[in-house]
Order: C-alpha cells, then sequence, then structure tokens
C-alpha cells in the first residue's frame, strides 16, 4: 500500500486528537465527577491534582503532535487560504481549540492556574470545582462539535 506523507500526517493527527480530546472525556466525565465522592477538600485535591498531573503530559505531547501534523497538512496542501472561507468553519475551529488549549497547558497553567487551583480550592472547594467542572464540559463539547465538523467537513460533508 502507499502512505504519502499527508497519509501519515492525518493518521498521526487523528491519533493525538484520539488520544488528547478522549483524555479530556474522560477527566470530565469520569474524573470530576468522581472526585464529589471525596467529603474531605484535601482528598479532592490530591486526588484530582494526582491524574491530572499524569495526563497534563499526555495532553502537553499529544496537543504538540495534532498541532504539528495539522499545520503540515495546511502546508502540504497549500491550504491557507482555507482560513478565509466561512464554509471552512472547522479549520478555524480546530486552530482556535489547539490555541486554547496550547496557552492552557503550555503558559497559563505552570505559571499562575495551578497555584490559584490550589489556594481557591481551599478557599471555596465546591465553587472551585463546580468551575473546573463547567469549563471541562465547555472545552470538551466545542471539541467533540469540531471533530464532526473536521470530519465531515475534511471528506467533502457540511454540517452547516
Ligand atoms: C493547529 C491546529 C490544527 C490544524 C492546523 C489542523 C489541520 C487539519 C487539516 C489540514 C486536516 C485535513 C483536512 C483535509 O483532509 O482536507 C485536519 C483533519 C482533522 N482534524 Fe485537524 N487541525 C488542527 C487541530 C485539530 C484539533 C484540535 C482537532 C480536534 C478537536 C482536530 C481534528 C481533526 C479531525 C477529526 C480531522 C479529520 C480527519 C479525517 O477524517 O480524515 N484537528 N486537521
Amino acid at each position: 500500500m502507499y502512505l504519502d506523507s499527508f497519509m501519515i500526517a492525518r493518521a498521526l493527527h487523528v491519533l493525538g486528537v484520539v488520544m488528547w480530546i478522549g483524555g479530556v472525556s474522560m477527566v470530565t466525565t469520569v474524573l470530576l465527577q468522581a472526585v464529589n465522592e471525596f467529603s474531605r477538600t484535601e482528598d479532592k485535591v490530591a486526588f484530582f491534582e494526582k491524574v491530572e498531573r499524569r495526563f497534563a503530559w499526555q495532553a502537553r505531547i499529544t496537543t504538540l503532535l495534532t498541532g504539528l501534523t495539522g499545520f503540515y497538512m495546511l502546508y502540504f496542501i497549500e491550504g491557507w487560504h482555507l482560513y478565509t472561507r466561512i464554509t471552512y468553519w472547522w479549520i478555524h475551529a480546530m486552530t482556535v481549540i489547539w490555541v486554547l488549549f496550547t496557552l492552557m497547558l503550555f503558559v497559563l497553567e505552570p505559571l499562575f492556574l495551578h497555584r490559584w487551583f490550589l489556594q481557591k480550592a481551599q478557599q471555596e472547594p465546591e465553587k472551585t470545582f463546580a468551575l473546573i467542572q463547567r469549563m471541562h464540559w465547555i472545552l470538551l463539547s466545542i471539541s467533540l462539535i469540531t471533530v464532526m465538523g473536521a470530519v465531515a467537513g475534511s471528506h467533502g460533508g457540511q454540517f452547516f
């Protein structure tokens, strides 16, 4: 079977997306629900931190892989002009999600989000976990809509 560099990039891109967005789904729908079962704040924070810290590394690597392969595909098909066409909204959506996660994982989290979380979780645990849960649901929802739009769009279909 013949495999060109575009196909390899596309396969790695989807692999990255599966591990990354799949992980976000697991954290949102399972881990953050399980956190509520602990009654003591220290246990909630310790459990969340243990799992999220390990996932953060996976998410950094898979975000990098997804971004590199995504930009490579755009370069390969000379598709930069797609950013000027609204029918390719899923290209914008992919890029926006990637920028959001990259900012969060590589800049905001190490610089101050982590410290903010530890402090807030001690002061207002219920409110803090509710906010984290809400943010995860929003990010997961827009990521899943984007995945559907990207699969349909890159195979010639359109949702809107
Ligand atoms: C820097 C960010 C990104 C860029 C530049 C990018 C670019 C691309 C390109 C060029 C394609 C192939 C389009 C085609 O075949 O014509 C693609 C496919 C795809 N991308 Fe992205 N992408 C990025 C991030 C993401 C993210 C964050 C997600 C998930 C939320 C995602 C999900 C997908 C999916 C599911 C496909 C369809 C694969 C298929 O069915 O063949 N991408 N992307």
